[in-house]
């Protein structure tokens, strides 16, 4: 499967957040790499299908954005994700479950096999309130995944973990990225170099950059700072 982004702008008032993005995603992990205000957010957003671009199309394999289709392939996990503390980790994605219409003997099976990938099993039923942050991303990462998604799109996963959480996160994604189009978000450059086979890079809503970083950019860190600080 591929997916299709054509030059895709947004515009809000008189700022364009997104400017005429063009490019294709498939199986793998490609890192979304840019400074704050770089436009990640607004793409990941036209992406999932919940705002809409100015002008531009985005498909998959010819399956339009909009379309309830897509959104069957789609996972996604927004950075300002809440998380409902007062839930327990399986009633939260049960209850997510329930939102995208499985049912509930599925869904039921599907949080178990999701919670012991994300590694949550054993505090399954503990309060996400009592969770540290990288444990509430799992749990982002475990809702985004329930309906065995193809385009799993995470903006700014690694955002509040620890290193340790990190290293952790990291072979998660890697793993996913196996059969799954990642698209992972972060202005954290050692998150893409261990795992994105791909990156590409915004600055302004423009894409100054789309390559396999350590082939065609030698130091990407050195590369990264020249260009946003
Ligand atoms: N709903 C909105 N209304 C107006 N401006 C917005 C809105 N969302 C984002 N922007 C602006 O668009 C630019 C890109 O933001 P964003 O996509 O959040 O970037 P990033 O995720 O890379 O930090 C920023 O200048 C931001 O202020
Ligand atoms: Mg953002």
């Amino acid at each position: 499967m591929k997916v299709n982004v054509d030059r895709v702008t947004k515009q809000f008032k008189n700022k364009i957040a997104v400017d005429r993005l063009s490019f294709e995603l498939s199986e793998g992990v490609t890192g979304l790499l840019g400074a704050n205000g770089a436009g990640k957010t607004t793409l990941m957003r036209i992406m999932s299908g919940i705002l809409d671009a100015t002008s531009g199309t985005v498909d998959a394999d010819g399956i339009a954005v909009t379309s309830e289709e897509y959104r069957a392939l789609l996972g996604y996990l927004p950075q300002d994700f809440g998380y409902y503390p007062e839930f327990t980790a399986r009633d939260f994605v049960m209850y997510i479950a329930a939102l995208k219409g499985l049912n509930k003997k599925h869904a039921k099976a599907r949080t178990d096999e999701l919670l012991e990938l994300v590694g949550l099993s054993d505090v399954a039923n503990k309060k996400i309130k009592t969770f540290s942050g990288g444990m509430k991303q799992r749990v982002g990462i475990a809702q985004a995944l329930i309906n065995e998604p193809k385009i799993l799109i995470l903006d700014e996963p690694t955002a509040g973990l620890d290193p340790k959480e990190r290293v952790r996160f990291r072979d998660l994604i890697a793993e996913l990225g196996k059969d799954t189009i990642v698209l992972f978000s972060t202005h954290i450059v050692s998150d893409i170099e261990h795992i994105a086979k791909r990156v590409l890079m915004m600055k302004g809503g423009l894409l100054i950059y789309d390559g396999e970083w350590n082939e065609d950019m030698g130091d990407l860190e050195e590369f990264y700072m020249k260009e946003f600080e």
